[in-house]
């Protein structure tokens, strides 16, 4: 596939060499002092996020493919480096010392000495060793995760996991956790008081739901889960996600909780990310492009997509409400979601919104620097700068043919 149409070599080329630079920095290669085991990884960013983030890992192995495929497979066998022998990998990993401070009360540790934390973080690991790496199948650990996966958070048996904390989704502070999480939700004065309930009944999802959860079978959580499946030739759980999660009605995935809220969720961008599914039936890609993602008003500002729906009365570019504080994933862009709906985008031959979306994304991302997050309207960058997943707009300037199967083959 070559470059978008409105994409310049010169642009692709100052994009690369910009992510090269930020994922160089952000580097990161030791041993740890306890016990001498040896880590590389990209920080995601390196002043706000020192260690090692689970799915932020996958996806600057992602990144790393196209500029020094070494370090594709280090940083995502430091992960495996971090696993427990029943197959668990934590959200967070700290190589080079545990949290301390605030941190102590909002990281979900189950000790001051714990090595990573408790919580779980989208598990990508097989679908990112499939495309920047090889064939997973090949690997025990990675087979030994998703085994812990299915054993430990499949909650009714149809394949499909769910999270105990918002922050399990990576979708941290989305509004779309408000109603099942109420006060208790992510970045509100209350999640203290869930970090302390659930290191008390050690994030085990079986015990939070029978103590009255809430537990939460989160859309994109589970798309990423079933890439990983797919990515082992494992059988596809989207039927699962259509059957459970799929509206006819509003033709938008929800979440599913329990309890189950009393108010209508919030549409935010996790309800398209299905689109990224590659066996997804047409009409329902269909509908998630032509009535969501491409109105204006909502999903398709000048900076697609927006994180939650633009006349949502939740959506927000305020992110740091309460001081020192921010609260993530209420309104602005981030890379990872542009790129996951610009597969669906690529699969369904939608040619000049892909190209669009590449180009507006791209845009941004080169007059401000690799952000964590931009502002819809105006591309300003936001949040942690050099952030590393930012550096994914590399796959969406010069498209891998294989995008189109979202990289399965
Ligand atoms: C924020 C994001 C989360 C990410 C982490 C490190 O907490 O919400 O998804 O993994 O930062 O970048």
């Amino acid at each position: 596939m070559s470059a978008p149409a409105a994409l310049h070599e010169a642009e692709i080329e100052a994009l690369r060499s910009l992510c090269e630079r930020t994922l160089r920095r952000n580097w990161l290669e030791g041993v740890r002092a306890a016990d001498r085991v040896a880590f590389a990884y990209t920080r995601p960013s390196p002043a706000h996020y020192p260690w090692q983030w689970f799915w932020d890992s996958c996806f600057a192995a992602i990144a790393w493919r196209r500029l020094d495929p070494w370090r594709s497979r280090a940083e995502l066998e430091s992960l495996l480096a971090a696993q427990r022998a029943d197959g668990f990998i934590g959200h967070t990993i700290f190589w080079s010392g545990a949290p301390r401070d605030l941190r102590l009360f909002t990281y979900n540790v189950l000790s001051r000495s714990a090595t990573m934390t408790a919580s779980i973080q989208p598990p990508a690991l097989a679908w990112a060793w499939r495309i920047a790496v090889g064939d997973p199948t090949q690997v025990p650990g990675i087979l030994a995760h998703q085994r812990w996966l299915a054993a430990n958070r499949d909650l009714e048996g149809d394949g499909l996991i769910w999270i105990v904390q918002p922050d399990e989704s990576g979708l941290d502070a989305s509004p779309q956790f408000d109603a099942i999480w109420g006060s208790r939700a992510h970045s509100r004065p209350g999640f203290v008081l869930l970090v302390r309930r659930n290191r008390r009944l050690r994030y085990d999802m079986r015990r939070i739901a029978a103590a009255g959860g809430p537990v939460c079978c989160e859309v994109m959580t589970n798309v990423l889960y079933a890439l990983s499946r797919a990515a082992l030739g494992e059988p596809s759980l989207t039927p699962a996600i259509v059957e459970r999660m799929y509206d006819e009605r509003t033709g938008l995935f929800w979440p599913l909780a329990r309890p189950e809220p009393s108010t209508r969720p919030v549409v935010t961008w996790a309800s398209l990310s299905p689109l990224a599914l590659p066996d997804l039936p047409e009409a329902i890609g269909r509908r998630l492009v032509e009535e969501h993602l491409l109105d204006p008003l909502r999903f398709w500002l000048p900076v697609p997509p927006t994180s939650v729906s633009a006349v949502e009365p939740t959506f927000s570019l305020e992110d740091a409400t309460v001081p020192g504080i921010r609260r993530y994933w209420r309104g602005p862009t981030w890379i990872n979601s542009a790129w996951l709906v610009w597969l669906g985008l690529v699969r369904l031959g939608y040619r000049e919104e892909a190209d669009e979306l590449s180009r507006r994304v791209v845009s941004a991302v080169l007059a401000s620097g690799l952000y964590e997050y931009y502002d819809p309207y105006t591309g300003r960058g936001m949040g942690a700068a050099t952030f590393a997943w930012s550096a994914l707009a590399m796959d969406m300037a010069q498209p891998d043919p294989a995008a189109a199967r979202s990289y399965l083959v």
